[in-house]
């Protein structure tokens, strides 16, 4: 069969995992070790076990968790460069990462030291594995707005080592409008900005993403398809959605992957791609959720080429990058 190593070899872009969600069990465990640091599992397997989402706040409150494990430069280094080799084997050539400055810091956890260790893995990546990678500074949508303007503060002397900001978190009950003036402040230093909108929360969110944040892409976003008016809005504006098809499963925003609407999304014109979130917690990096989603939803080649197209176009590389991939 061509079609699935078609998926593997072909170089793609990812443009929505976060770093702490590329945790896997056995790092959890080692980090632990050499941080004694408790955790409320007797061991991989048990934590393992735990893994069974039933919705978004299910499966944050056990990432949460697992991240309490991260305290110095060398582990967030360790983290990312564990992630970044096993992006390079699956074909990825770009990925921008977004990482929960304020996850770590409400522990005690220096912003220097979180940013520090992730881009010294960046750096890396580009030298060692040939893979171009970027970091986007995410806020927690749960958490108040002046507590994401001090967090911008907090990380602005290390403005050159990230690209953008994102919003993420618990989204229902957290539209994107209730960070409005912070996304005009990063937005006025020149910062790249997304949002996560339309996991499980409605169209609306979509619009106040695009329309009062002013975002140029949207994560996630397959609620938009509830809403022509979206689609079509979303099709004439080339606003990239970057889909997570085994994380939706996971997270129960589709009952099976049969289900999932990204079919739907590309044939309407939309820049839709295809991304892992959070692949240590759903079961798979790129090349699993590509496998996993063509099999199950019938995508064809002309798909596989037009997602890895819309990867490399929705990037915040620059225009003569793109041209050398599109
Ligand atoms: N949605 C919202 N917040 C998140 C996610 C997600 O899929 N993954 C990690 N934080
Ligand atoms: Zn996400």
């Amino acid at each position: 069969e061509r079609l699935p190593a078609l998926l593997c070899a072909m170089p793609k872009a990812e443009l929505h995992m976060h770093i702490e969600g590329s945790l896997e069990p056995e790092l959890i465990f080692a980090l632990a070790q050499r941080n004694g640091v408790a955790l409320p599992y007797a061991d991989v397997e048990a934590l393992r076990r735990a893994y069974a989402f039933t919705n978004l706040q299910s499966f944050l409150d056990i990432y949460y968790a697992g991240a309490s494990v991260l305290l110095k430069e060398q582990d967030f280094y360790d983290m990312a460069w564990a992630y970044l080799e096993r992006a390079a084997a699956d074909n990825v050539v770009r990925t921008e990462m977004f990482f929960d400055p304020q996850t770590h810091t409400a522990r005690g956890v220096d912003i220097q030291v979180v940013i520090e260790g992730l881009h010294r893995a960046c750096v890396d990546a580009e030298a060692k594995l040939g893979v171009s990678a970027a970091l986007i500074l995410c806020f927690l949508r749960h958490l108040s707005e002046e507590e994401a303007f001090e967090t911008l503060e907090q990380a602005l002397p290390y403005a050159t080592k990230f690209i953008g900001v994102g919003l993420d978190s618990s989204e229902v009950g957290h539209p994107p409008e209730k960070f409005a003036k912070v996304f005009a402040r990063c937005r006025e230093l020149g910062l790249h900005l997304v949002a996560h909108a339309g996991e499980e929360g409605p169209p609306a969110y979509v619009w106040s993403a695009l329309d009062v944040l002013k975002v140029e892409r949207v994560d996630h976003g397959v609620q938009s398809a509830k809403d022509p008016v979206l689609m079509a809005r979303l099709a004439k504006d080339r606003i990239p959605l970057t889909v997570c098809p085994l994380s939706n499963l996971k997270l129960c925003v589709f009952p099976d992957l049969k289900q999932h609407n990204l079919k739907t999304l590309l044939d309407a014109g939309l820049v839709a791609t295809v991304n892992s979130d959070d692949p240590a917690y759903f079961g798979g990096y790129m090349n699993e959720n590509f496998l996993q989603t063509f099999a199950a939803t019938g995508l064809t080649a002309q798909h596989a080429w037009q997602l890895a197209a819309n990867s490399f176009e929705g990037s915040f590389i620059d225009d003569a990058a793109k041209a050398r991939y599109i």
